[in-house]
């Protein structure tokens, strides 16, 4: 399966903070926001991930996170010219796609819970069609909204709707067989002028080979698109990290877990990073894996 990390759009809701600075590059405490979606693929075994941002931003995810290399992954960059909806994602991703399946993941969602790795390589062994991932929220016509009968089949999904059918939104967590490429190609744009992820999803409903998991509660899904949201994630990152000495979507410890990397690569990489607390914990994981240092 390739991955695709969509982090384009100007980030408006966030201005001025945003003026400068893309949205997906602001920290979520200790590191850059870009790190937790990047962590869900990593998490979901996939190494080969395009990134896809502006023009004008594309070259600071590049300065940031290279080639990937160094994580054991295959990163590459693509341009979205103009903000023209998610599901362009899979028309400009296309060559990167080629004939395999795709996990799409929107660069400004944070994802965070016991068993979620476990739970989206299970996803993704079984693909059959598409899956989509669900969580309850107190405001869901601000979101792509669904239903799912009682074995998990998605039989309605609306974008926004004015009276939401279910409080289940639709998370930016999107996975499909490689027939994506093919029905993103034959929607239109809708009233707001964009391609909508919602319309690629009604397809595999209607063919009824739509997933929708439930998050559910004691799940994190956070939002970041207000300055206030952003803020609270920043605030639930630190409390755990706090609490727990750990720390969430530390790309590296994720690569060294994954066995991508070494215990020695991996302490260099934390060394790179030393004067920062970040750095001294990833030389810390990195140690008690059993690299020299
Ligand atoms: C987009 C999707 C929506 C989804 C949301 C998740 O909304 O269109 O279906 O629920 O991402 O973050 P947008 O960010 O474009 O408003």
């Amino acid at each position: 399966m390739k991955g695709i990390v969509l982090a384009g759009g100007s980030g408006s809701r966030l201005y001025p903070v945003t003026g400068a600075v893309s949205k997906q590059l602001l920290p979520v405490y200790d590191k850059p926001m870009i790190y937790y979606p990047l962590s869900v693929l990593m998490f979901g075994g996939i190494r080969d991930i395009l990134i896809i941002s502006t023009p004008a931003d594309l070259p600071q995810f590049e300065r940031l996170l290279g080639d990937g290399s160094a994580l054991g992954l295959r990163l590459t960059y693509a341009e979205q010219a103009q903000p023209n909806g998610l599901a362009e994602a899979f028309l400009i991703g296309a060559d990167h796609v080629g004939d395999d399946s795709v996990a799409l993941v929107l660069g400004d969602n944070i994802f965070h819970g016991p068993g979620f790795p476990a739970q989206l390589r299970r996803s993704i062994a079984d693909l059959d069609g598409c899956v989509l991932f669900g969580y309850p929220v107190k405001d869901p016509g601000r979101y792509g909204v669904g239903e799912a009968d009682d074995n998990g089949r998605l039989i309605s999904i609306e974008e926004k709707p004015a009276v939401p059918r279910s409080n289940r939104a639709i998370t930016g967590l999107y996975l499909y067989d490689n027939d994506v490429l093919r029905i993103a190609r034959q929607i239109t744009p809708s009233a707001r002028g964009e391609l909508e992820i919602t319309d690629v999803n009604h397809v595999y409903l209607e063919r009824g080979t739509a997933t929708l998991i439930d998050l559910g509660r004691g799940f994190a899904w956070l939002d970041t698109g207000t300055h206030d949201s952003l803020l609270e994630a920043g605030q639930y990152v630190q409390v755990l990290e706090h609490r727990q000495g750990i720390r969430i979507a530390c790309l590296e410890e994720i690569a060294l877990d994954m066995g991508y990397i070494d215990p020695d690569s991996c302490y260099l990489l934390g060394e790179k990073l030393g004067s920062s607390r970040y750095g001294e914990y990833v030389m810390s994981v990195a140690k008690a894996a059993g690299a020299i240092g």
